[in-house]
């Protein structure tokens, strides 16, 4: 039995929460947060606290809130040599306290309020200071999901950055798209199967392997059409731009 507690009541704290809930080896001791009364429904075995000095003894603590505060809360928790982790794809595992033992626990997925995920699915990036730690986070992990990688402080960072051009950035590009058909009154559901088809055919396919389009063909007189439609919204003209040089370099480069 893993026992652990988690510090935080935000979208990740909530996801993990029902997540290791399904799971019989692990136990959630305890969570902490700041303002009880945000807490909607917690199973009655697990204990809440807004008192650092109550916390309960865990396997695990896991400080599950904002990047800008994993450093403070580290130092905030009232603890000596205990194995503490937080869930930040950019944080270095060093801003934890070296009051403790220190790893990471993130889980590369993006979590929103009331929007379930696959947890098994969810690849879970693992690292911790000392090599016997990491054979805790592995077993909590391979309690949760099917996918666990142990990736250095250095590799996470770079992970982030390629999961925000991945995720944030194609998703404003989506409301990019659906800006421009809302004003030609065209419904952004008829992109959906394309947007699916896009997603699903890099499983099989490099990014590269899997481009198609204008840029890609150097089609000249298609991309000044587009170029000259856009005129009168320039952000999404340079974007456009901007994205059309990069696909084309990268035609020339590789
Ligand atoms: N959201 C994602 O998709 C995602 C994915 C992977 C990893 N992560 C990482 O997971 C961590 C949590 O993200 P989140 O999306 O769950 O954030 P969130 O929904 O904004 O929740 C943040 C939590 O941190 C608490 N908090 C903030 N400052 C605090 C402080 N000084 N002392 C005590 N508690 C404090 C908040 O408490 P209050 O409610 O009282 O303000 C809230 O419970 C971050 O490191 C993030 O990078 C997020």
């Amino acid at each position: 039995m893993i026992k652990i507690s988690i510090i935080g009541y935000g979208n990740v704290a909530q996801h993990l929460i029902h997540a290791f809930m399904q799971n019989p080896t692990i136990q959630i001791e305890q969570v902490f947060v700041r303002k009880p009364e945000k807490v909607s429904y917690l199973h009655p075995s697990i204990k809440v606290t807004s008192d650092w000095s109550q916390l309960l003894p865990s396997d695990i603590f896991i400080i599950a809130v904002s990047d800008d505060a994993i450093a403070e809360v580290s130092s905030s928790l009232p603890l000596k040599n205990q194995f503490v982790v937080h869930t930040s794809g950019s944080v270095e595992l060093e801003q934890i306290s070296n009051h403790n033992r220190r790893g990471v626990f993130y889980p590369l997925q993006t979590f929103t309020k009331n929007k379930t995920v696959d947890f098994t699915t969810i690849p879970i990036c693992i690292e911790s200071e000392f090599s016997a730690d990491l054979e805790i986070l592995k077993n909590l992990a391979v309690a949760i999901s099917e996918k666990t990688y142990i990736i250095n402080s250095q590799q996470r960072k770079a992970l982030h950055v390629a999961a925000v051009f991945v995720n944030n950035f194609v998703n404003h590009m989506y409301q990019i798209g659906s800006e421009i058909c809302q004003e030609n009154q065209i419904p952004f559901s008829i992109l959906e199967s394309l947007i699916a088809e896009t997603a699903s055919k890099i499983t099989n396919l490099s990014p590269k392997e899997a481009q198609t389009g204008p840029a890609k063909r150097d089609d000249q007189r298609t991309i000044a059409t587009h170029v000259a439609f856009l005129e009168s919204n320039e952000m999404h003209q340079n974007i456009y731009k901007l994205l059309t040089q990069s696909i084309q370099k990268n035609e020339q480069e590789l």
